[in-house]
């Protein structure tokens, strides 16, 4: 798959896998880089989507997740979601006879973790022998991340404040085999030495908002800044899905800097999904 992103990248890819064929993304919450990318992006494989909000669908009176899938696997090729729960996307995908696509859950968000490894294969050549480093709330980015670490095989250390941990179940499958590849600290300073790529998030997720004051207490000492870079590799880079709270999460010297690839990262979120719906929708 990270092939194949990397041929749409570098515009080498001209096929039209989804011609006649249409994509439902239904967005229980806000987005700006998953709405456009996934529907530019099946544009650009000759497809088209569909953008389905509650306000608009039945679901959002309350019709069951189920029978919604039953229903749009007779219309359309493939399903993206983004909503609260990592239930509602399983049940969604166990009811539907088309591909379900995670677009993010409060759990996961698989297809931005695989735009940042694209923007590690676009910087390094690879993921191989790299570290990266997390720093901030173990959420579902940097539930993402553990599994990305886990599934390929880079090194990840993340520093979270306590009772800010990843999911649990999450980090003990990446941890079953007795590795230390994955690893949860609390000093971010510990977290960051000769890391090559060193990333974040907000402080509150999307339905954390009332939390927000509570969370930059707790989160106090895990911004982003020169010091932090200082440490990491010489040529480590610094990731952000995007939106950014700069002077919380990071300052704005970091990601508006030289080691920032926070655009090409965004972008890469349109050559990764690309590359997923050709595979899951398009027959590649
Ligand atoms: N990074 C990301 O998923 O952005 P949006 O919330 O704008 O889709
Ligand atoms: N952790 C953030 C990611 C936004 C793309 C959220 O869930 O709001």
């Amino acid at each position: 798959m990270f092939d194949l992103a990397e041929r749409m990248r570098r515009k080498e890819y001209t096929a039209k896998p989804l011609a006649g064929k249409s994509l439902a993304m239904i967005f229980m919450k806000a987005s700006t880089r998953t709405r456009v990318s996934f529907e530019v992006g099946a544009w650009q494989l000759g497809g088209h989507a569909l953008f389905l909000s509650p306000r608009d669908i039945q679901l959002g009176r309350g019709e069951p997740i189920a029978d919604t899938a039953r229903v749009l696997s007779r219309y359309v090729d493939g399903i993206m979601i983004r909503t609260f729960a990592q239930a509602d996307v399983e049940e969604l995908a166990r009811s539907a006879s088309v591909p379900v696509i995670n677009g993010l859950t409060d759990l996961l968000h698989p297809c931005q973790v695989m735009a940042d490894v694209l923007t590690m294969v676009q910087q390094f050549g690879t993921w191989e022998g790299k570290k990266v480093a997390w720093i901030g709330d173990g959420n579902n980015m940097a539930n993402s991340w553990i599994n990305a670490a886990y599934r390929l095989g880079f090194e990840l250390s993340l520093a979270c404040p306590e009772a800010y941990e990843p999911d649990p179940a999450v980090l003990q499958r990446a941890q079953r085999d007795g590795s230390s590849r994955v690893r949860v600290m609390r000093d971010p300073m510990e977290a960051v030495v000769d890391a090559h790529v060193v990333t974040t998030d907000v402080w509150a997720s999307m339905g954390q908002e009332e939390e927000q004051q509570a969370r930059a207490r707790a989160f106090a000492g895990y911004s982003v800044g020169a010091s932090l870079m200082a440490r990491a590799a010489r040529d480590a880079i610094f990731l952000h899905c995007l939106p950014a709270h700069r002077g919380e999460e990071v300052a704005a010297s970091v990601i508006d800097g030289p080691q920032s690839r926070v655009w090409d990262e965004a972008e890469n979120r349109l050559h990764v999904q690309k590359a997923l719906m050709a595979i899951l929708m398009g027959g590649e």
